[in-house]
């Protein structure tokens, strides 16, 4: 896209988002030009807490399928809308409703907490949600019990060994980060022996064990931040190369391995947020028995 197309796009999305009172929220893993032009930026907590709050009536979700969902189960009277509507997420499409209920079955009496990353209809049949920026506490938060942890079965192991919990995990993964390797670290080191390693949770336990850093896109923007390191290893996606760079001009960063992209994160496009701003969508709706459910465990984790 020529610069100038960009520019009119920019414009035209500005004066849009002003008409129909709209706000455009982004995840860390967006292209680098839908990040710039959100009106906020931030990680999965943070932004089902800005969906949970605005005053707009419009929320332009940049992100995946199942944040637009939350947003919508959170703030039923505003129009959610999702610009590229087949942007879904593999790990939240590894576990369905009646498998969880199955079991739910094989573990009774076990607290179900349910990662973000999963449908409204598996939230609707747990206890309360969770993102990698809060797993601890909600996990701690739920003292004595067993817990049944869906369905990314690599965070499940982190936050076990972080609370040392008993924990059922899941089998699930994201296949950007399940790829990385113990290996990935170990060369991404040798090639840059004075940086830290970053990595989000994600990521297997052999990878995180190696790991200077573990925590959520938030937690590794604010540990490069505040850190008297200048060189860093990235083991997340790579859309947050773009605020690092951004935030910490003087810093250097290097992703931990090659393939470090998430395709759904990557369908969107400014054309695509100018479209849906323009025609009110695709929209993103939730079944009201479903949200009815779904909602009690997203309230809950936003209290913890
Ligand atoms: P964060 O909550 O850390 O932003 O992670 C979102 C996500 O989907 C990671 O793959």
């Amino acid at each position: 896209m020529g610069e100038e197309s960009k520019k009119q796009l920019i414009e035209e999305i500005n004066l849009l988002r002003q008409q129909k009172n709209a706000i455009i929220l982004a995840h860390y893993y967006q292209p680098d030009e839908i990040q710039d032009i959100a009106d906020f930026v931030g990680d999965s907590l943070q932004l089902a807490q800005q969906a949970a709050n605005t005053k707009a009536d419009v929320i332009v979700f940049c992100g995946v399928h199942f944040m637009a969902e939350s947003a919508s189960i959170l703030s039923p009277e505003k129009i959610v809308l999702l610009p590229e509507p087949g942007a879904g997420c593999p790990l939240a499409d590894m576990i369905n409703a009646e498998e969880l209920r199955e079991e739910k079955r094989k573990h009774p009496g076990a607290k179900v907490v349910c990662y973000v990353n999963s449908s409204a209809e598996v939230k609707a049949e747990s206890d309360i949600c969770c993102t990698s920026s809060n797993a601890e506490k909600v996990v701690a938060s739920l003292e004595g019990q067993d817990i049944l942890f869906v369905p990314d079965g690599n965070l499940g192991k982190y936050v076990a060994a972080k609370t040392k919990r008993k924990i059922i995990s899941w089998p699930g993964f994201c296949p950007t980060h399940h790829r990385v390797s113990k290996e990935d670290v170990l060369q991404s080191r040798e090639l840059h022996p004075d940086a830290k390693v970053l990595v989000h949770p994600e990521c297997r336990e052999e990878v995180w064990q190696e790991a200077d850093y573990v925590g959520s896109t938030s937690g590794i923007i604010k540990y490069a931040e505040n850190s008297s390191a200048k060189k860093f290893i990235i083991g997340t996606e790579c859309g947050i190369l773009h605020q690092l760079r951004k935030r910490c001009p003087d810093k250097e960063f290097y992703l931990i391995a090659k393939q470090m992209m998430c395709p759904n994160m990557k369908k969107n496009s400014l054309q695509k947020v100018r479209d849906s701003l323009l025609t009110l969508s695709p929209c993103i709706t939730v079944a009201q028995e479903v949200r009815e459910k779904a909602i009690a465990a997203l309230e809950k984790m936003l209290t913890v």
